[in-house]
């Protein structure tokens, strides 16, 4: 067979395989795959996940990670017992740094002293408006901030 020949029978192989469709022929990239299921299947990527069987066990306690500030309010693994709001202040976007005395703190190296109630409002300027909330959603141990 010479060079040509089985140039050319390649070539066609391949054109019959793109006309069939396959997705290895590249194409409009419509596909969203296995991890973004068209209609939102689910409510989007998860901001931050913690597994509560060794996380936020105690009433009070915090975690401030992946952009979120999320604080235990209460006894039991219900979306209810917890507070998940941006992490962002909305003074001038320092990350938030503490959580005290029911009160969020942006503070200590960026921030200029607002503080925020867990529903993430203003407690303290100089910020003036409230923190964006995220939903919490609970199965078994593992709780999902979106
Ligand atoms: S950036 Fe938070 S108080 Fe200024």
């Amino acid at each position: 067979m010479e060079r040509r020949e089985f140039l050319s029978g390649v070539s066609a192989t391949l054109a019959v395989i793109c006309v069939g469709g396959l997705a290895a022929c590249g194409g409009k990239g419509d596909d969203p795959g296995p991890a973004n299921p068209p209609g939102g299947g689910g409510g989007g990527n998860p901001k931050l996940t913690v597994n509560l069987a060794n996380q936020l066990t105690t009433v009070g306690s915090f975690t401030i990670a992946s952009g979120v500030v999320l604080i235990r309010l209460a006894a039991g693994n219900v979306p209810a017992s917890f507070a998940a709001l941006t992490s962002t202040c909305t003074h001038m976007g320092c990350t938030l740094s503490d959580v005290n005395g029911g009160k969020i703190i942006c503070g200590s190296t960026c921030g200029h002293g607002s503080q925020f109630n867990t529903d993430g409002s203003v407690a303290m300027g100089p910020a003036t408006n409230a923190l964006a909330k995220y939903t919490v959603s609970i199965s078994g141990n593992t709780l999902t901030v979106t």
